[in-house]
């Protein structure tokens, strides 16, 4: 690996091989989402607690402080909306004179397994793999499948992870799933992290389920809406570091938690 991509990664990627990354991207296709419709004053309380942070160019260049000091990882897919026809149907939407203008440590991509528009996705990261890494920019694939298989089964995050590593994906995103979720990150080549999904209905959830992932492998989470949509951020992403990079077991994350809250800690 060449100096330029391992340095970038080792920005993202802690010293205790485990990341913390904070995604506020939603608006690329859900608009004003409920928690961001002001991203910089949702960032504002929590960006200290997170290892990198993942947006769109659009983002960065209005609300983000240029002066910021977390590395970035900019979204470059996109150009579908909510109420479009099918959200698989993503392009790439950044250039790679604009990823390296913006200085980012890293892009993401959605790709959509068991769609439609699978084949153009994955093209699209294939693609993008290629122009990046000719620039020591790693891509981080945020995995999805389809409607039919929605359930979030291992053999289906198995899958299109690994797909997605052996188009050159230097990390991966997935979702977490209760079984086998070892089968997901076992059968992935390169580092995987776990998204939230939609806020769950007690924090105690969520911080299982970070918990169980890392033990089966996985090196931390890019999660987004269980941090900054629940009561309160600071306190959930403070607990969640700590099952991260302080090896907090879940009843230890919500007793930091409740402390937090309570102005504690
Ligand atoms: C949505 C994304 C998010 O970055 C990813 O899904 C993680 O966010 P969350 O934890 O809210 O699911 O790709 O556009």
């Amino acid at each position: 690996m060449e100096w330029g991509m391992k340095n970038r990664l080792s920005r993202l990627i802690q010293k205790d091989g485990k990341a913390l990354f904070l995604p506020v991207d939603h608006g690329y296709f859900q608009g004003p989402t409920h928690g961001l419709e002001k991203p910089e004053e949702t960032i504002k309380p929590i960006i200290q607690y997170a290892d990198a942070l993942m947006l769109t160019r659009g983002v960065l260049r209005n609300c983000i402080d240029p002066a910021i000091e977390k590395p970035i990882i900019m979204r470059v897919s996109g150009a579908v909306t909510v109420v479009g026809e099918d959200l698989a149907n993503e392009s790439v939407v950044t250039s790679i004179q604009e990823i390296l203008r913006l200085n980012a440590m890293a892009v993401s991509m959605s790709v959509f397994a068991g769609t439609k528009y699978e084949n153009k996705s994955l093209s699209n990261l294939a693609k993008l793999v290629d122009e990046c890494e000719d620039y020591g920019v790693p891509v981080m694939a945020v995995t999805a499948v389809g409607k039919e298989l929605e359930k979030r089964e291992a053999r289906y995050l198995a899958l299109v992870a690994r797909v997605s590593a052996e188009l050159g994906a230097r990390v991966v995103k997935t979702y977490y799933c209760k079984e086998n979720f070892e089968k997901v990150v076992d059968g992935c080549p390169v580092p995987v992290v776990m998204a939230g999904g939609p806020k769950t209905e007690s924090q105690k959830e969520v911080f299982d389920f970070v918990y169980d992932g890392l033990q089966k492998g996985a090196i931390g989470v890019n999660l987004g809406r269980n941090i900054w949509q629940t009561e309160n951020p600071v306190a959930s992403i403070r607990a969640i570091r700590a099952i991260i990079h302080e090896n907090y077991t879940p009843q230890e994350a919500l007793d930091l938690f409740n402390q937090v809250k309570a102005g504690k800690a």
